[in-house]
């Protein structure tokens, strides 16, 4: 017994979905530490696809754009060939809703993993989107919480070189709004420091405090911003 650890007891659909999980488990592993035949699914449960550095993932999965999202898991349990043809998964056909129920409730107990690989594949989606369909465009996408820019508590921010916010998924609300002068919690000029960044090297790394919309936290978050045209985009994770 491990008396440390807090204990919570698996739910009737947990349990049912680790059965389910046996369809799974000879190429998938929850263990972060482990990497089998398939990439592991640790906090797979909103990841965006084809976004853990370790593994070697096909071009068509790369490619797909998707966000693990419990409709594109189901979608891809179903018949994942179906939805991103090419990939290497062989089909697994689980097309029963109660049972991917429970197999998405199973998944959602291996927790979170969000984190700088999960951040840059994000915003290389993003910067890509800005110029494969222009701002406008991108930008809709980037608000809209289906847009598939909207991973857990990542998501995607654009300002432009005056420090207006272009885009925010993580509030759509705040577009158009001059940020110029924001500070975090601790008193940083965090979008002047942004725009500072864009004019000189063009990318680079951000640190502040800033709340945590998913846990309502102010926690420690790191962005990644790169400048496409007259725009700065961003995407940030936090420390837990
Ligand atoms: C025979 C081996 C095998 C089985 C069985 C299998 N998978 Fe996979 N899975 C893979 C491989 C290989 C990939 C990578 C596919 C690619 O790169 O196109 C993958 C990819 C995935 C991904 C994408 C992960 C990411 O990081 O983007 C998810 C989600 C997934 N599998 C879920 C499942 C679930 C749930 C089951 C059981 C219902 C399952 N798989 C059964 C081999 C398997």
């Amino acid at each position: 017994m491990c008396a440390a650890l807090p204990v919570r007891a698996e739910t009737v659909e947990e349990a049912a979905g680790r059965h389910v999980f046996d369809h799974c488990k000879a190429c998938h592993s929850a263990d972060p530490g482990k990497q089998g035949f398939g990439p592991n699914l640790h906090g797979v449960v909103g990841r965006p696809a084809a976004s853990l550095p370790t593994f070697m993932y096909s071009e068509a999965l790369k490619a797909s754009g998707l966000i693990w999202t419990e409709d594109n898991l189901r979608a891809w349990i179903a018949g994942n060939d179906k939805l991103v043809p090419g990939t290497r998964m062989r089909h697994v056909a689980i097309t029963d809703r109660a049972e991917q129920d429970y197999l998405i409730a199973y998944l959602k107990t291996f927790g979170d993993s969000m984190g700088p690989e999960q951040a840059r594949v994000l915003l290389d989606r993003a910067v890509g989107k800005v110029k494969s369909d222009g701002p406008d465009k991108a930008f809709a996408a980037f608000n809209d919480p289906k847009g598939g820019f909207v991973a857990r508590d990542l998501y995607v921010f654009v300002f432009d070189m005056k420090g207006k916010y272009m885009a925010s998924g993580g509030n759509p609300k705040l577009t158009g709004t001059d940020a110029s002068k924001l500070q975090d919690a601790e008193g940083k000029a965090i979008v002047s420091e942004m725009i500072n960044i864009a004019n000189s090297t063009g990318k680079g790394e951000v640190d502040y405090m800033w709340l945590n919309r998913v846990d309502n936290q102010v926690e420690k978050k790191r962005s990644m911003i790169q400048r496409v045209g007259d725009y700065i985009v961003g995407v940030g994770y936090y420390f837990h």
